[in-house]
C-alpha cells in the first residue's frame, strides 16, 4: 500500500482500483497524509492563501437533500444583503489585507446577471481577485460575470455517482452540473469544484471516481467536506460523515492535482475543532475565512454547529493568521492563482 502513495508521489497517477485500496485501508492514513503534505510543499510551497467568504444571500430555490438552506426549509430565516452592504464588506475584507473576496449564495434569482454584474464591478474597483459560488447559470449568463472581472468560480459536483447525486438533488442533473463545469473552464474561470464525502449511500467507489474526475476536469480548486447532517432537512437521523475520510479523499486530490489550490474547509473544523490546521498538514494551501458581518452568519446555516458564527472578520482574521504562523506557514501575499494560471490583475 505505501508502494502505492509513493508511486503517486512520483506519477499522480492512481487507478480507479488504487484509490478504493487506500481509502479502504486506515494503517496507512499518516503516511497518505504527510505524502500529500510533502507534494503540497513542493508544488505551491509554504503559503496559505486566505479567501475573504462573503454570504450574501441564503435564499435558494434548489432542494438539496442535505443543505439547510434548501428551498422547502421553513425554520430557515432569510436574507439577502443589498449591492451597498456587499460592497462594505468587500472593502473591509480589502482593509484586513485579503487578496481575494468570495461571494457565495444559494441560488437566489433575485440576484439576476446584470445586477450581479454591478456589484462586481464595484468589489473589483478594488485590489482584488473575485470568486463566484452562485451555483448554476447559463452559458450567456457565465460569460458576462467573467467579462465583468469575476476570475473564478466555485461550483462543486457533490457526487459523480449518478444514482446518488439524482437522490440528493431533487429536479436536478449531473449532467447538466457537469455541463456547467466545463463552461466555467471554457470562459477562462479559474474553476473550483468538490464533493461531500458521507452522503447516505456513498461508496468509496464513488469517491473514487469522484478524485478521478477532478483530474480528468483539471479543476484548479477542490473543496472537499464531510456531511454534517441538518435537522430541517430529508437527511434528519443520518450519520456525520467521517473527517478522516473527508481528509483522505482531500489528501488523494493533492496527489493526483499536485499543483492545485485546496482548502482546509469550515466543515471539516466544525468535525474537529483543529480540523482545518491538520488539513493544512495533510495537502491543504487555502483557507476561506468569513467576512460577513451582523447576525447574517448565524442565518447562513447549510449545516449546524458551523464556526465562527458569533465572530467579526477583524477576530476570525486574527485568529487564522495566528494558527498559521504558528505551523510554519507563511501567509500569501498575492492573489494565490493556481500557479499555470497565474496573472496580474488590473
Ligand atoms: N454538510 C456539509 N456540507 C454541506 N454543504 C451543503 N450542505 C452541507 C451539509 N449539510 C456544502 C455543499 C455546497 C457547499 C456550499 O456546502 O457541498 O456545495
Ligand atoms: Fe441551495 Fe447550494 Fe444548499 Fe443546494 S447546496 S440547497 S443549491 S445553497
Ligand atoms: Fe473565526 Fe477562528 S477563524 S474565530
Amino acid at each position: 500500500m505505501k508502494n502505492l502513495i509513493d508511486k503517486a508521489i512520483q506519477t499522480h497517477n492512481l487507478s480507479k482500483k488504487e484509490l478504493t485500496e487506500i481509502l479502504k485501508e486506515d494503517s496507512i492514513n499518516e503516511y497518505l497524509f504527510s505524502a500529500a503534505n510533502e507534494v503540497r510543499e513542493k508544488f505551491v510551497g509554504n503559503e496559505v492563501h486566505l479567501r475573504a467568504l462573503i454570504e450574501f444571500s441564503n435564499i435558494c430555490k434548489r432542494n438539496c437533500f442535505y443543505c439547510g438552506l434548501r428551498a422547502e426549509n421553513k425554520n430557515c430565516e432569510r436574507y439577502r444583503l443589498s449591492k451597498a452592504e456587499i460592497i462594505n464588506f468587500s472593502q473591509h475584507a480589502v482593509d484586513l489585507g485579503y487578496k481575494t473576496i468570495v461571494m457565495q449564495s444559494g441560488e437566489d434569482d433575485y440576484f439576476k446577471t446584470d445586477y450581479l454584474a454591478e456589484i462586481i464591478q464595484e468589489v473589483k474597483k478594488t485590489d482584488v481577485a473575485l470568486t463566484l459560488s452562485i451555483g448554476e447559470r447559463t452559458f450567456e449568463e457565465y460569460k458576462t460575470l467573467k467579462a465583468v472581472g469575476a476570475d473564478r468560480f466555485l461550483l462543486r459536483i457533490e457526487t459523480t455517482d449518478e444514482e446518488l447525486y439524482r437522490k440528493m438533488h431533487p429536479k436536478m442533473s449531473l449532467e447538466k452540473r457537469k455541463q456547467c463545469l466545463y463552461n466555467l473552464k471554457k470562459l477562462g474561470f479559474e474553476t473550483g469544484s468538490g464533493c461531500l464525502v458521507g452522503l447516505p449511500g456513498q461508496t468509496l467507489d464513488s469517491l473514487a471516481d469522484d478524485i478521478l474526475f477532478f483530474k480528468e476536469l483539471d479543476a484548479d480548486m477542490i473543496g472537499i467536506g464531510p456531511l454534517i447532517v441538518h435537522k430541517d432537512t430529508p437527511l434528519k437521523g443520518n450519520e456525520n460523515g467521517s473527517f478522516t475520510l473527508a481528509l483522505k479523499v482531500m489528501a488523494l486530490t493533492r496527489l493526483l492535482l499536485p499543483d492545485i489550490n485546496i482548502p482546509a474547509t469550515t466543515a471539516m473544523e466544525t468535525l474537529n475543532p483543529n480540523g482545518r490546521i491538520i488539513a493544512l498538514q495533510s495537502g491543504a494551501n487555502v483557507v476561506m475565512p468569513n467576512v460577513t458581518q451582523g447576525d447574517y452568519r448565524q442565518k447562513y446555516e447549510i449545516y449546524p454547529g458551523k464556526i465562527c458564527v458569533n465572530d467579526t472578520p477583524d477576530k476570525c482574521r486574527g485568529c487564522i493568521g495566528e494558527k498559521i504562523l504558528s505551523i510554519g506557514r507563511t501567509i500569501g501575499q498575492n492573489y494565490g492563482f493556481r500557479p499555470k494560471n497565474r496573472k496580474e490583475i488590473k
